[in-house]
């Protein structure tokens, strides 16, 4: 079947929620793997920081570290470029985008072949307007078939598309066209936009009909408090984002900041668990040469990320606020024989309580409050540590959680019965 025709606006229906969405048969769960922004920025120096500098030598360094520190196995496979690859101009002759010469001397083409012989998946980032939103190199206007087609030559897999230097009117002319030409290449790219973080009032049920995944919130940084002001951006528009997003289609809350800095081991927990309770892609930033064991453990824990990549497909949200608690929940498999899904549960601390600001806080609930009604209960497992088996709990239970300042608990549960 021509890739044109897989491209169809179909009604897709995933549990109880029914959308409209871009059908071209890719990221059907949330696509894993590495981008350097957050970590990396934009350094192009690589005499002075030869190891930092965005270049051939830092992809392919990640790549092998990919695949040899287990984080390929355990799903992330996509490694993206983000800004600051290209040159200045386009080549006079052809107006194709030009790579920098001296940091990626090999060419694209190279590196992508690189990249696919260690079996990941190769992204790149360009950007809509005039130029990138770092200044770096030019945007896409006006070369939208040539540049989708370049992408296509260098083997690409995954287009990050930026939204910088351009109007809203032609944000919401490009990005349906660049989607069209990439799709005309015949090669499938993931296509990810930036376009509602431009648009004052994004309409998210015609972006999620042109793109695989969105990003609707700030840049993030490298602390907690930019995790959780995203973590408040998502639940106030929850209803909408949790509307358009399924399989082929999610929002992107940003990248991992885990392994670099400023997170503790608690705020890197919460923001692995709310990644995987939104059906977030998981895209690590950071360098994999030095991620800390706890943190690259944490990265690992194949039943968080089992959570992200659940089947169902159904983004969770945020159920309950109590003071500075808060409790987000998503829908998971298995389905009981009776039509009942199981629950991923995070119990958040966001810390500031009056008298201990900085203490744990014991949270106590009576599950069906929060949406857990078969009858016959749940088996609850603690995914930070599964071999904490907390037993069966039924609807009219209380369940008790003592959550660290910042950090998180989270469990999942499991319908009973269920194979
Ligand atoms: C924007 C994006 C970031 C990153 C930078 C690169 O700010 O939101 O994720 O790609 O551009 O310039």
């Amino acid at each position: 079947m021509p890739l044109s025709l897989l491209f169809l606006f179909i009604c897709d229906c995933v549990g109880t929620h029914i959308v409209n969405g871009l059908e071209n048969g890719l990221a059907r769960k949330p696509p894993m793997g590495w981008m350097p922004f957050e970590r990396f920025r934009c350094v192009t120096d690589c005499s002075r920081f030869p190891k930092d500098c965005i270049s051939e030598r830092l992809m392919r360094r990640t790549a092998n570290l990919l695949v040899s520190e287990g984080y390929a196995a355990a799903g992330y496979r996509y490694l993206i470029i983000d800004d600051c690859w290209m040159e200045a101009s386009r080549d006079k002759a052809t107006h194709e985008l030009l790579p920098s010469e001296d940091r990626f001397p090999s060419g694209m083409r190279d590196l992508g072949n690189y990249i696919h012989n260690k079996g990941l998946l190769f992204g790149i980032y360009h950007d809509l307007g005039e130029k990138t939103c770092m200044f770096h190199g030019p945007g896409a206007a006006r070369h939208f078939n040539l540049d989708a087609q370049t992408f296509a030559n260098w083997g690409v897999d995954y287009v990050k598309m930026d939204g910088c230097f351009a109007s809203e009117i032609e944000l919401d002319r490009g990005y349906p066209e660049f989607g069209r030409a990439l799709n005309k290449t015949g090669r499938p790219m993931v296509y990810s936009c930036s376009w509602p973080f431009y648009k004052a009032q994004p309409d998210f049920k015609l972006i999620a009909k042109h793109c695989n995944l969105w990003r609707f919130a700030d840049d993030i940084q490298d602390s907690v408090a930019s995790v959780t002001n995203i973590m408040k951006q998502y639940s106030k528009s929850q209803i909408e984002l949790t509307t358009h997003a399924g399989p082929g289609r999610w929002n992107d809350p940003d990248m991992l900041v885990l392994g670099n800095y400023h997170l503790s081991y608690d705020a890197s927990r919460l923001q692995l668990a709310i990644w995987a309770v939104i059906a977030a892609p998981l895209i690590m930033t950071n360098d994999l040469e030095s991620v800390r064991p706890e943190i690259k453990e944490l990265l690992l824990n194949r039943d968080i990320i089992s959570v992200n990549q659940d089947p169902l497909g159904q983004p969770g949200h945020k159920v309950l606020t109590s003071q500075n608690i808060q409790v987000w929940i998503r829908p998971v498999t298995p389905v009981s024989n009776f039509g009942k899904n199981s629950f991923a549960i995070a119990f958040v601390n966001l810390g500031g309580f009056a008298v201990c600001p900085l203490c744990p806080q014991i949270y106590q609930v009576q599950l069906h409050r929060l949406g857990l009604n078969s009858r016959r209960g749940y088996n609850v497992m603690d995914l930070f540590n599964r071999s904490h088996n907390l037993g069966l709990y039924t609807p009219k239970d209380t369940f008790n959680t003592r959550i660290n300042p910042e950090g998180v608990t989270f469990y999942k549960f499991t319908v009973f019965p269920s194979n």
